[in-house]
């Protein structure tokens, strides 16, 4: 991204955005609601277009390659994209076969097994929990393996279990060679998952780094002594157990 900028009538939400996500990273952009995160990922997504400055995904440039972008990548809205009158099983074939894919089912099958559905594959959406959905959601873009995938705060509404699960999903996704921008505003996401984390703030990044280089804009920690008290996350986990017991970094 170059000297993107974006506004909504008076409203300047980007004005001038640079950014390089590195091929086969995860790349987190950090800002408060209303920074234009969203509205960031929609102009790389070939959604919404640019005033000004420009931008590549895979290669294409997104004013001028919309088709050989969206080819490129896959998204996964702020918001679950599922069909609820649906199973599980019947939304991953939907896209399976909209992407022109064979072996429909196997595919379907993959996914719900990769990412904990295989049980509740056969049940209509409408009666999933919030994070199964967005699980759903994240295994739906996964079709197809685009070399890019956007996911724009994959976890907010998840309990900590099901944030867990996605974490790995994604993890693995990285492993595998995709490139990943995330949008979050959980700060410990950004920790867990990112190679490089951006903030944007006012419509610019104001810093971009890995997460070293972003803590050493700091002074250095002062060592002190204190009992280490567990989080109240570690207290959960602990009495309500990780769904599954993750590699955790
Ligand atoms: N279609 C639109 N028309 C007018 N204003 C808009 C439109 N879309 C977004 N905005 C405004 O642009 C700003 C940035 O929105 P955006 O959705 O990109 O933020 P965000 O960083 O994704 O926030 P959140 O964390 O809440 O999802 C907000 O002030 C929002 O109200
Ligand atoms: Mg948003």
């Amino acid at each position: 991204m170059r000297g993107l900028e974006k506004s909504y009538k008076e409203l300047r939400v980007l004005r001038g955005v640079d950014l390089d996500v590195a091929r086969g990273s995860i790349f987190a952009l950090l800002g408060s609601n209303g920074a234009g995160k969203t509205t960031v990922v929609r102009i790389l997504s070939t959604l919404l277009k640019a005033d000004a400055g420009s931008a590549r995904v895979n290669g294409f440039d997104v004013a001028t390659q919309g088709a050989d972008v969206r080819e490129s990548i896959s998204l996964t809205g702020q918001f679950a994209a599922v069909d609820e009158i649906l199973t599980g099983r019947e939304n991953l074939v939907m896209v399976a076969r909209l992407r022109h894919l064979k072996n429909t089912g196997a595919i379907a099958d993959d996914l719900l097994s990769r990412f904990s559905l295989t049980e509740a594959g056969a049940r209509r959406v409408g009666t999933y929990s919030g994070g199964m959905r967005r699980r759903l959601d994240i295994a739906m873009s996964l079709i197809g393996d685009p070399p890019v995938i956007f996911l724009d705060e994959p976890t907010t509404g998840l309990d900590p279990q099901a944030r867990i699960e996605v974490w790995q999903a994604v993890r693995k996704l990285a492993e595998g060679g995709t490139t990943v921008l995330l949008t979050t505003q959980y700060l410990d996401e950004a920790e867990q998952l990112a190679d490089r984390i951006a903030i944007l703030h006012e419509g610019r990044i104001i810093v971009d780094g890995t997460l070293d280089e972003l803590k050493r804009l700091l002074p250095p920690a002062k060592v002190e002594y204190v009992e280490k008290q567990p989080t109240l996350e570690d207290v959960f986990l602990a009495l309500v157990g990780t769904a599954t017991k993750g590699e955790q970094r």
